[in-house]
């Protein structure tokens, strides 16, 4: 059996990952799995059940009862999700809970993931690796432009904020930190718009691909 194709594309928020990812699957015929989703659903079962998502026990309860239809709620985006994802992605034992899963997904046929650790800890053997970035400025503009097109009350100040806050979280936690795997092509997105993003990433794609 030839190895599943594997891309893998890590990247913080806001950097345009999500839509590239999701891009690049269609035009590979490949599935594709947001991780993020996952951990957003777990700091979500915390919260529905009263708890504190930075509470290890209580998050790896929570990551380890995910069922996929947890991923298609409609209240795993905006800052109080933002906020317990971030704090349940940070407990070893919630990482690992996750681990199989993702690595389920894509063994079979193939897949895009989208993530922070898809190409340092989720598949480092993948063929096909891209770490998606943009200035901390752009990205917080990018992600006032989605709150506020939902009707969401929030200033560009404190979405600037919070998401320098979950950079810092993300990069400087023990498990699993943010960072570009060794073999990642790292593209910046700051000055590109998504159309001449995906064409640089598809070009990076197919070639560590072929
Ligand atoms: O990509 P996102 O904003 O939906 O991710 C939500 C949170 O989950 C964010 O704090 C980073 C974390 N995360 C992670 O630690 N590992 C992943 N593979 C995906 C997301």
């Amino acid at each position: 059996m030839s190895t599943p194709q594997i891309v893998a594309i890590d990247g913080p928020a806001a950097s345009g990952k999500g839509t590239l990812a999701r891009r690049l699957a269609a035009a590979l015929d490949l599935p594709y799995l947001d991780t993020g989703l996952l951990y957003r659903a777990t700091g979500r079962l915390v919260l529905d059940a009263g708890g504190n998502p930075a509470d290890p026990a209580q998050a790896e309860a929570a990551a380890r009862r995910l069922k996929p239809e947890n991923l298609d709620r409609a209240d795993l985006r905006g800052p109080e999700a933002d906020m317990a994802a971030s704090q349940v992605a940070s407990i070893p034992a919630v990482r690992a809970a996750l681990l199989d899963f993702q690595r389920g997904f894509g063994a079979a046929h193939g897949a895009v993931l989208d993530g922070r650790d898809i190409g340092t800890v989720i598949f480092p053997a993948a063929p096909a690796k891209l770490f998606v970035t943009a200035s901390l400025d752009e990205r917080a503009r990018r992600r006032f432009l989605e709150v506020t097109s939902k009707g969401l009350d929030e200033t560009l100040e404190d979405v600037r904020r919070e998401m320098a806050e979950r950079d810092e979280a993300d990069r400087n936690r023990a498990a699993a930190p943010l960072r570009p795997a060794d073999d990642a092509v790292v593209l910046d997105t700051t000055t590109l718009d998504p159309d001449a993003a995906f064409c640089r990433a598809m070009e990076i794609v197919r070639e560590r691909l072929a």
